[in-house]
């Protein structure tokens, strides 16, 4: 089968080759994408003897072995049979569109395309998606084994982050944001974790690739990220599915599906396993409160939460705020926000300019 990897030089991307290279063998990396790293691209296509590279931040052109600009993506989504998306941000989400148009088997570890696209994605569309983000790709695998009326409610776990309970965040610099204590990831997802913000995402994200209702999605704090997620049947039974923190778990859940591969990867030791939880409330934590927000108004509100907070992460990696700025900084922006009922992909373009435009204005 024909792979094609957007974000390959990624964290994601190199966790993807290294569970292609080790286990799912019937794949063939076919084109891969980076956003500026063509160097790092170029070794990539090289090792993988892959056909095509794509280097899609850069304008329309030909260098090297490497496409330079996005022209070419549709022709090589078409020649593909999977398409995976490990890219970040958004800037690439009308060829996702493509591709589901195209009724390619997607992969997607992307949250901030179904955050803030998720409201002009037809079920139909949906549907199609097998989710790799380890909480996500949990809930599929559990929600599976359930009729949808017999359902209470699920969680998601979260890390918590390095400050989970911090009393004061007022100096944290950049480098104690970027020490993740659990994962290792690229530096957005990173910060995301630290402000609790990649949760508020992966509420969103829950709600509309299961359609599940936000009052139905709870939050449980575990440092240890061994659960993922947890479905609460009527009868009062929790079922939890568990595997160690490493993304090379929901990959391979992916790429073989439905089908489940024996791997060597690190296996759970119950003879030493610890685990720790703590109920979150929403009140507690202004991201996760936006996230639940944003997804009872809709109209364009987790798409502005998306932005808003991409937009933040960037000024606090360059150090232009500081990071306790990040999170009142979004919800500024959110509070300033005309809410409409989005339709189309260029209302979610508009949106995007709009909330960006408008964080700019904030922080100048
Ligand atoms: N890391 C995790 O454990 C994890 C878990 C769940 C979900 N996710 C999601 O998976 C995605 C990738 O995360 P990551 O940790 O692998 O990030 P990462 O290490 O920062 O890698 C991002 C990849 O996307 C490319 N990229 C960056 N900005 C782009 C843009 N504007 N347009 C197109 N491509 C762009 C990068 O290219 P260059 O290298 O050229 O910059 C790189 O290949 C994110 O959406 C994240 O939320 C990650």
């Amino acid at each position: 089968m024909k792979l094609f990897l957007f974000g390959a030089t990624g964290w994601i991307g190199k966790q993807v080759l290294e569970v292609l290279g080790k286990i799912a063998s019937e794949y063939q990396v076919f084109a891969l994408t980076a956003n500026r790293k063509e160097d790092r691209l170029l070794k990539i296509l090289k090792k993988w003897k892959a056909k095509y590279g794509v280097v899609t931040g850069k304008k329309t052109g030909k260098y090297r072995e490497l496409f330079y600009g996005t022209e070419k993506i549709p022709d090589l989504i078409e020649e593909s049979d999977v398409i995976l998306f490990a890219c970040a941000g958004t800037s690439l989400a009308r060829y996702l569109f493509y591709a589901l148009e195209k009724n390619k088997k997607i992969l997607l570890s992307n949250k901030e395309i179904i955050v803030s696209f998720g409201e002009i994605m037809s079920q139909k569309y949906i549907k199609k998606i097998l989710p790799i983000d380890s909480e996500h790709s949990s809930l599929f695998q559990l929600l599976k084994k359930f009729k949808f009326s017999e359902i209470k409610k699920v969680a998601i776990t979260a890390s918590g982050g390095p400050f989970f309970r911090r009393k004061s965040l007022k100096r944290i610099t950049i480098k104690q944001a970027l020490k993740h204590p659990v994962w290792r990831m690229g530096k957005k997802i990173t910060i995301d974790s630290a402000t609790m913000m990649n949760k508020s995402l992966e509420i969103i994200e829950a709600h509309y690739l299961f359609k599940i209702p936000p009052s139905k999605i709870d939050v449980i704090v575990h440092p240890q990220s061994i659960v993922h997620s947890l479905v609460f049947t009527n009868d009062d039974t929790v079922f939890a599915n568990m595997f160690y923190p490493d993304m090379k778990y929901p990959i391979l859940y992916a790429l073989g599906f439905p089908e489940r591969k024996p791997n060597n990867f690190r296996k759970i030791d119950f003879e030493n396993l610890k685990m720790n939880f703590y109920t979150l409330n929403r009140k507690e934590n202004k991201a996760i409160d936006m996230g639940y927000f944003s997804i009872e108004n809709k109209k364009g509100y987790p798409a502005v939460l998306n932005f808003a907070n991409e937009e933040a992460v960037k000024f606090f990696l360059k150090g232009k705020i500081k990071f306790n700025q990040i999170i009142p900084l979004v919800e500024k922006t959110i509070n300033s926000y005309k809410p409409f009922k989005v339709k189309t992909l260029d209302d979610i373009y508009g949106i995007e300019k709009w909330t960006r435009n408008k964080i700019r204005e904030f922080v100048k």
